[in-house]
């Protein structure tokens, strides 16, 4: 399966916040952000790069610019902040959005938003959720966005489970997924176990 956990204590002890009851609106969001921006860095490793020659005051070196337009594709509600965190380390991003509620009784995704930014099939699309929970969601958009055209995609999650990694696994062998913990099982409703709750109401407030 085509999935990494990002190995860094850094990440840790901020899943473990986030994690955590009795962490407050506040601490949430702020930890949401900086676990988004660690997870993401890890995601772009082997960001594609060309070489350029940069005049500093000095003198000539080489230096390097990146190679490819970035899309970063909030699956929304939740996707929402961690965009904006991953912006804040890819200030030269376009932002689309996708809106994907789920049926609580079928656990099935419905599409109900979509916004592209131009030049898809050329770009590095992150399509960000912070929880990978069936799979059902992620999955749908990352079929619609193949559809739009997108050939470079990577899906970053906060926190997954086995079952969702399993599922886009098997439907986009060629995404690679990007977590910050990966948990055991899902509950009767969906939820990941242990989880962090549902991550979007945790982050609104809501
Ligand atoms: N969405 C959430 O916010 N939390 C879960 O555990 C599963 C889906």
């Amino acid at each position: 399966m085509n999935y990494h956990v990002v190995n860094h204590p850094l990440v840790r002890v901020r899943v473990s916040v986030l994690r955590d009851r009795n962490t407050g609106l506040e601490l949430f969001r702020r930890t949401l952000r900086e676990l988004s921006a660690l997870v993401a860095y890890e995601a772009l490793r082997d960001l594609g790069e060309s070489p350029q020659t940069i005049e500093t005051p000095l003198a000539s070196c080489p230096g390097a610019v990146l190679q490819r337009k970035i899309i970063i594709m909030p699956i929304l509600r939740a996707g929402l902040g961690m965009a904006d965190a991953v912006s804040e380390i890819l200030p030269e991003a376009a932002i689309g959005h996708i809106g994907m509620c789920r049926n609580e009784q079928t656990l099935l995704p419905h599409e109900y938003l979509l916004r592209l930014p131009p030049g898809v099939g050329e770009a590095e699309v992150l399509v960000v959720d912070p929880m990978l929970a069936t799979g059902n969601s992620a999955s749908a958009a990352l079929d619609r966005l193949k559809k739009a055209g997108a050939t470079r995609l990577r899906l970053i999650c906060l926190v997954g489970c086995e079952d969702g990694v399993r599922q886009i696994s098997r439907c986009h062998p060629d995404v690679p997924i990007f977590l910050a913990a990966l948990d055991p099982s899902l509950n009767e409703h969906g939820y990941i176990m242990p989880g962090l709750g549902d991550a979007g109401d945790r982050y609104y407030g809501t």
